[in-house]
């Protein structure tokens, strides 16, 4: 069986992981493929029948239709809205790279065709003092999906983290220039120059989609094809 994993990073927070990673899992389970998707930290979550829920993680239980349960998909689920691992101090848990890619890994030895990781922020969010979100890709072997937040400062963020992926041994599978918001001044000449500069396929390219936009809108703006090889 083709068994694919990705782990979708991006250029900061708040500028369409999620909607990407939904997007393709969207694309993915309509071609009838078994998916999977794991949130494995998420800081930001509302209390619900007294348990922690992220958005994130229902976003893609939601658009994979994994059979994992929500504590399966999100195991640390931390309230505020803060970095990882302050959320984690403040509420006594030491984040650690092995556990959560332990985590991933027995989950991922399920059943699954395709299946996507949504990291936290960005590439070297702290874990802990000495480890970072991006041993959770390494240590479970899944390639890297590099989001572009398409604004001002990208063209250095996407540079930096495609460096910082390419200097860990991590192997880029591709990049997606991704709107958040509407109209980036030079947008198309900011494109062609990640085009040059980043060693991996361009996956797509999606416009600001208006207001309430779904990840269902995405899903004909993206390119699965090279993650399905
Ligand atoms: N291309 C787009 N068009 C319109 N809204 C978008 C687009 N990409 C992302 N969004 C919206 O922007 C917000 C942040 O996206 P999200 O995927 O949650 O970011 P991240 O996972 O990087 O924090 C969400 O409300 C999302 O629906
Ligand atoms: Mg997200």
């Amino acid at each position: 069986m083709m068994r694919q994993t990705y782990f979708v990073t991006g250029t900061d927070t708040e500028i369409g992981k999620t909607f990407v990673a939904a997007a393709f899992l969207h694309i993915a389970r309509e071609r009838g493929l078994h998916c999977a998707a794991l949130k494995p930290v998420a800081a930001g979550c509302e209390i619900v029948d007294g348990k922690p829920v992220n958005d994130d993680a229902a976003q893609l239980i939601a658009a994979s239709g994994t059979d994992f349960d929500y504590r399966t998909v999100n195991p640390i689920a931390l309230e505020p809205a803060i970095a990882p691992h302050i959320a984690a101090a403040r509420a006594g848990i030491t984040l650690s790279a092995g556990d959560l890619s332990r985590h991933c890994r027995d989950a991922l030895a399920n059943d699954f065709e395709f299946a996507i990781v949504e990291g936290a922020g960005g590439w070297f969010v702290p874990l802990n003092a000495a480890e970072t979100l991006a041993d959770v890709c390494l240590g479970i072997g899944a390639r890297p999906i590099l989001v572009v937040g398409m604004k001002l400062g990208c063209l250095n963020h996407a540079l930096l983290t495609a460096h910082a992926i390419a200097q860990a041994g991590g192997d880029l599978a591709g990049w997606v220039a991704n709107c958040p918001t509407p109209a980036m001044p030079a947008f198309e000449e900011n494109v062609a120059t990640l085009g040059e500069r980043l060693p991996a396929p361009c996956l797509g390219i999606v416009p600001y989609l208006g207001d309430d936009a779904s990840y269902r809108q995405a899903a004909p703006l993206l390119d699965i094809e090279p993650l399905l090889r």
